[in-house]
């Protein structure tokens, strides 16, 4: 069973005269252990996808199935539970709280579970060594470089233990350097502690590295399969296992 399936979902946005097919007919399944990307142009559909997916928001038409339960019959408590324990979100502005440290950034989640302190503090700990920053625990976000920054984005949505973690263009704002780590790191946590990734990006340097890409454009899925272009990576990816897989 895939860990998600979308079944002929549509998603229409009204701006005043003009209706907009946000998702038309989109069907789509991810299965558990997956690194995938949706790509395509600005306006293509990418984030409405991500956010149905996690359940931010709900299709107008069709199914979105988590484990394959169909999350429009889910009750607000089960949908909290799949929010937080399902899926993770990790966004392009990194969406940190910025009067918090590193470390109650990454805290900020559990707050909202029975868990005793040392159990907290422990899961934070793990969350922020499994992204290199425990040095930099008690630093403000503004203290942080961007690539710092993403990086405890990656550990706020880790501290959850999330199966599944979706990521809207997570490296748009980083450089090469900071965007190449990001992507190993991502890629490591996926080899190892079998996270999915779910990516929106039409950033190659991520592109490269992932085992799917389904391109959309205005709110259709045009393409489906292997990244273009493997052979060419370039960037001083380090995205070898990729291809020999
Ligand atoms: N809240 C909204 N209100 C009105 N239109 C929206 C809203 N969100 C997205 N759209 C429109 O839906 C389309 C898809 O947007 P989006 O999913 O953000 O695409 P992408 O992430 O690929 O850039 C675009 O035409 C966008 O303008
Ligand atoms: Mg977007």
């Amino acid at each position: 069973m895939p860990l998600v399936e979308l079944k002929s979902v549509t998603k229409t946005y009204r701006l005043g005269e003009v209706t907009v097919n946000a998702l038309d007919d989109v069907s789509l399944s991810v299965d558990e252990g997956a690194f995938a990307a949706l790509t395509g142009p600005s306006g293509s559909g990418k984030t409405t996808l991500l956010n149905l997916i996690g359940c931010l928001d709900r299709p107008d038409t069709g199914t979105v199935l988590i484990d394959g339960r169909p999350t429009g019959k889910l009750a607000e408590k089960q949908l909290d539970h799949l929010r937080s324990r399902v899926a993770g979100m990790i966004f392009q502005s990194f969406n940190l709280v910025p009067v918090l440290t590193a470390r109650e950034n990454v805290e900020l989640p559990l707050h909202l579970h029975p868990l005793s302190r040392a159990e907290r503090a422990a899961r934070v700990d793990d969350a922020l060594a499994s992204v290199g920053l425990t040095r930099w625990a008690d630093f403000q976000p503004d203290r942080l470089s961007g690539g710092q920054r993403q990086r405890v984005a990656v550990a706020r949505a880790l501290v959850m233990k999330p199966r599944l973690i979706l990521a809207d263009e997570p490296t748009a704002s980083l450089d090469t350097a900071n965007a190449v780590a990001l992507v190993d790191l991502m890629r490591q946590l996926n080899e190892e502690q079998r996270v999915t990734f779910l990516f929106s990006t039409h950033d190659d340097r991520l592109l490269q590295c992932v085992r799917e890409v389904v391109e959309l454009r205005d709110g259709r899925i045009v393409n489906m399969g292997a990244p273009k272009h493997r052979a060419e990576a370039s960037h001083g990816l380090r995205c070898v296992s990729a291809e020999v897989r």
